[in-house]
């Protein structure tokens, strides 16, 4: 079974961002899947990566929610500006040895990715299609 699934309803109906979420997605499926023989280092160098993904992909979406004056910019941004916060200090714990890599982290990002899309990229999509399509 796929640990996070990738269907319809995952989509937000913006390409760019989907696209984006969809690699963000693969990185952690495949992760997922190589838990058990994958090194720390390899680890470490692959949630570099994801984090710079990340900062990515939150900078293209609030780019949208300022260029169409989305009302939810703030807390939307937040809530990035948390998970980046987070995320890079898990990174550097993990460099230092003070936690390990397991399936806890994998499910943290699954459930916040999850709960995100759900209850802020959907929304902020929706707004932005309908932007583009008066915009065409
Ligand atoms: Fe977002
Ligand atoms: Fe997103």
């Amino acid at each position: 079974m796929t640990f996070i699934e990738w269907n319809k309803n995952t989509l937000v109906d913006v390409e760019k961002i989907d696209n984006q979420h969809k690699e963000m997605v693969d990185i952690i499926n495949e992760l997922y899947d190589s838990m058990s023989i994958i090194s720390k280092e390899r680890v470490v160098e692959l949630f570099h990566g994801l984090l710079e993904d990340l900062k990515y992909h939150f900078f293209t979406e609030e780019d949208y929610m300022k260029k169409y004056k989305y009302p939810g910019y703030i807390s939307h941004k937040l809530e990035h500006d948390r998970f980046i916060r987070n995320f890079a200090e898990y990174i550097i714990k993990l460099e230092n040895d003070e936690v390990k890599f397991d399936v806890d982290i994998l499910n943290s990002f699954k459930n916040w990715f999850t709960n995100h899309l759900e209850l802020n990229d959907k929304k902020c999509g929706k707004f932005i299609k309908e932007k583009e399509s008066e915009c065409a």
